[in-house]
């Protein structure tokens, strides 16, 4: 894929199975990467693996739930790399009690909030700290990581992630009218079934189940996600903005 070379990416949620996929996509074609995630243990190992491996990489150890914190790392990252050209907002969770998404009556109020401030809430932040350098320089480009959960009922999630994915939608459309005319586009990716730590928080027959009824009858891979966010941030999509693109397998397809 073209014009990835010299561009500097902003991923969060980056040393989780997409992110690294992410991260080591755009390594491989020239970018830039700032890294931010809240394990500063992973994120520093795959700093040093992407430096070793020849890339320009630094990480920014945040919790991504609050705009101070938000507002540290890109201070941090910017500082280091200059302004950002591509923002991928990608960090999620979707948390599980004892396996099983919590139903309205038994949710803690808490950890409603926590779904809402790390998925919605941050991506905001960053596009809020990343979109005027974008708007100055007439270029950018924005993927905010929904799912399939976001478009069509899906069982295995509860509400929370279900809202803030479909809230990610909303996003994505309202940026890219917001940002168009700046030449910033702005995408969402859906991910189906993806291999990542994220699915050990469910037992493996809920996994295997998801399988079968997936057209391509197996869950995704971390890389296969990249490959879309790699699309979204290239060239080659340089006139494709408000789109929401399923990586899913053909699971879930609305
Ligand atoms: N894995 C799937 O099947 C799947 C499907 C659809 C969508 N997604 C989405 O893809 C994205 C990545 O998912 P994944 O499977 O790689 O998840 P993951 O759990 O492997 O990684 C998430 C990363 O985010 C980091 N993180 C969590 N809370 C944070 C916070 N408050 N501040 C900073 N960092 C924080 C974690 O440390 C981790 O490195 C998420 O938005 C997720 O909702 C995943």
């Amino acid at each position: 894929m073209s014009g990835l070379a010299g561009k500097t990416v902003l991923l969060t949620g980056a040393a989780g199975g997409i992110g690294e996929a992410i991260a080591r996509g755009f390594a491989r074609e020239g970018a830039r990467l700032a890294l931010v995630d809240f394990d500063a243990a992973r994120g520093l190992a795959l700093r040093d693996a992407l430096r070793a491996e020849g890339a320009e990489a630094h990480f920014a150890q945040a919790d991504v739930s609050t705009y101070a914190a938000c507002e540290q790392a890109h201070g941090e990252l910017t500082a280091a790399l200059g302004g950002i050209d591509i923002l991928v907002n990608n960090v999620g969770i979707s948390p599980k009690t004892q396996g099983r998404a919590l139903r309205v009556w038994e949710m803690p109020p808490a950890e409603w909030d926590q779904v809402v401030a790390v998925n919605l809430n941050s991506a905001f932040y960053m596009a809020r700290l990343c979109s005027p350098h974008m708007v100055a320089q007439r270029f950018g480009r924005v993927v905010n990581m929904s799912s399939v959960a976001g478009k069509a009922y899906c069982d295995i999630v509860a509400a929370h992630y279900a809202a803030t994915k479909s809230a990610l939608l909303g996003l994505t459309r309202h940026w890219a009218a917001e940002l168009g005319e700046f030449d910033v586009t702005v995408n969402g990716l859906a991910p189906g079934r993806i291999s990542t730590p994220l699915l050990k928080s469910v037992p493996q027959e809920i996994n295997d189940a998801v399988a079968r009824v997936t057209a391509l009858r197996r869950l995704g891979t971390p890389e296969e996600v990249a490959d879309a966010c790699l699309f979204f941030a290239s060239d080659e999509a340089r006139f494709v903005t408000g789109q929401v693109l399923d990586v899913a397998g053909g699971w879930l397809m609305t």
